[in-house]
């Protein structure tokens, strides 16, 4: 749909559609004018997105078990996924790659573009797919990997099944800092255009999903789950990419629900549901030298269940320079969450250490209820170097005793209700 005169005709179509469905909406999508992606109005009018469907007006399937994927979970079928792509890719009108109905076991897959096909590309996983469980097949960040891609679309509500309850014994983060995560179940990489929607991701090895060096992302009716005690299976990190929004997403997991790393720009996570897991949160920041700035993030409308952390900004003592600004967490219910408000710049490092030169500024809380596990429900530990300066508006956290806050080089403005009362 990338060419000029089809392109024409479609958009012309599509505004109509775009008028009768009030779903559609209207925002431009980079190389592909907007158009191909949105498809997503054809795509709901062809085919049960949740589902199999016939998949009419999908384009032509490329379907894995025609490039010799075997179903049954025993038999490795990683080259027929990639072959398939490659077909895909590089046919001359719309394509879909299809995982159909069964279970398949794959390693490492990388679905590497530049594509020439001119269409976003699709794919449809109905399925199952399940991940080895040899770590040497894993040398790269990613289990399902997507590359160089302007303009692809993962739905069908089938599941990727990361294993990891055979691999977390190999993960070694939680104590080493030089360690090397095991493979995010779906990574993409240099990425433009995407939309992830109606998918299950499950026990991944290490993250679930993992969004970088990416622009214009949407993550849509995902479920995440994996068990409380998995090792740093953040359920989504997003780290140098601009315009990345998630909404309707239920995520349980062991460690960030999402977490925002360096280089995050203009994200929004809308009607996301966390726990267990770790909570949202901005960071870890300043691990390494050189970070980019954390710009444009709002959290709106999410809940909290039995998490450790809910709305959190952290960043490392001893870290390089770098900023986290117009950070807005908003109307959030917590249910039992243990640290409900929470800053800490010195995660994970010595109290010993030089303070944090991260600068938060321009952080908003505003509309946070509901009940703390800990009587300590807002706690900001932010740095000598780089005080905090934050707005406070509406927090009630409630428990069954007294609540409180501590503050640490904080500036704070307080408007509405604020229980626990402000620091002093
Ligand atoms: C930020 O994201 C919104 C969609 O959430 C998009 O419409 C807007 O263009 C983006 N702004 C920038 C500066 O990228
Ligand atoms: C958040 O939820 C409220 C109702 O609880 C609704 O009015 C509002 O539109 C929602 N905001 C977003 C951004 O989804």
């Amino acid at each position: 749909m990338a060419s000029i005169g089809k392109g024409a005709i479609t958009i012309r179509v599509l505004i109509v559609l775009c008028l009768a469905l009030v779903s559609c909406e209207a925002q431009g999508r980079g190389g592909h004018g907007g158009v191909g992606l949105r498809g997503g109005v054809g795509l709901r009018g062809g085919v049960d997105l949740r589902g199999g469907g016939p998949g009419a007006g999908l384009g032509k399937e490329f379907n894995v078990i025609q490039f010799g994927a075997l179903p049954g979970g025993k038999a490795d079928s990683t080259q027929a996924f990639i072959k398939a792509w490659v077909a895909a890719c590089s046919y001359t009108a719309s394509a879909r790659v299809v995982i159909p109905q069964g279970v398949f076991k794959v390693a490492e897959v990388i679905f590497s573009g530049p594509c020439t096909n001119p269409n976003p590309m699709l794919i449809q996983v109905i399925g199952t797919v399940i991940a080895d469980s040899d770590p040497s097949n894993y040398p790269d960040k990613g289990w399902i990997t997507i590359s160089q891609v302007d303009g692809v679309r993962v739905f069908g509500g089938g599941t990727f099944d990361g294993q990891g309850q055979n691999m977390w014994k190999y993960d070694d983060c939680r104590t080493d800092p030089n360690c090397v995560y095991l493979p995010a179940a779906l990574y993409l990489e240099n990425v433009k255009n995407a939309r992830i929607q109606w998918l299950n991701l499950v026990n991944a090895m290490g993250f679930h999903m993992h969004i970088s060096d990416s622009q214009n992302v949407r993550v849509n009716r995902v479920t995440i789950n994996s068990p409380a005690e998995s090792p740093n299976t953040d359920g989504i990190h997003i780290s140098r990419s601009q315009t990345v929004n998630i909404g309707r997403t239920s995520i349980a997991t062991g460690d960030d629900c999402i977490s925002i790393g360096q280089g995050a720009m203009n994200v929004s996570i809308k009607q996301v549901t966390c726990g267990p897991g770790h909570g949202i949160s901005v960071g870890s920041l300043g691990r390494l030298p050189n970070e980019m700035d954390v710009r444009g993030v709002l959290v709106t409308n999410c809940t909290f269940m039995g998490t450790t952390n809910g709305a959190r900004i952290k960043t490392f003592a001893a870290s390089g320079a770098s900023r986290a600004s117009a950070i807005v967490f908003d109307n959030l219910i917590m249910n039992n969450v243990q640290n409900p408000i929470n800053i800490d710049q010195f995660y994970d490092s010595d109290s010993s250490a030089k303070p944090s030169l991260v600068k938060i500024s321009d952080v908003t809380f505003q509309n946070i209820r509901g009940t703390t596990a800990s009587p300590v429900a807002v706690n900001l530990v932010c740095s000598k170097l780089a005080p905090c300066d934050l707005k406070f508006n509406n927090i009630n956290l409630k428990s069954s005793g007294p609540v409180t806050s501590t503050c640490t080089n904080a500036q704070v403005q307080y408007t509405g209700i604020q229980v626990p009362p402000p620091c002093k």
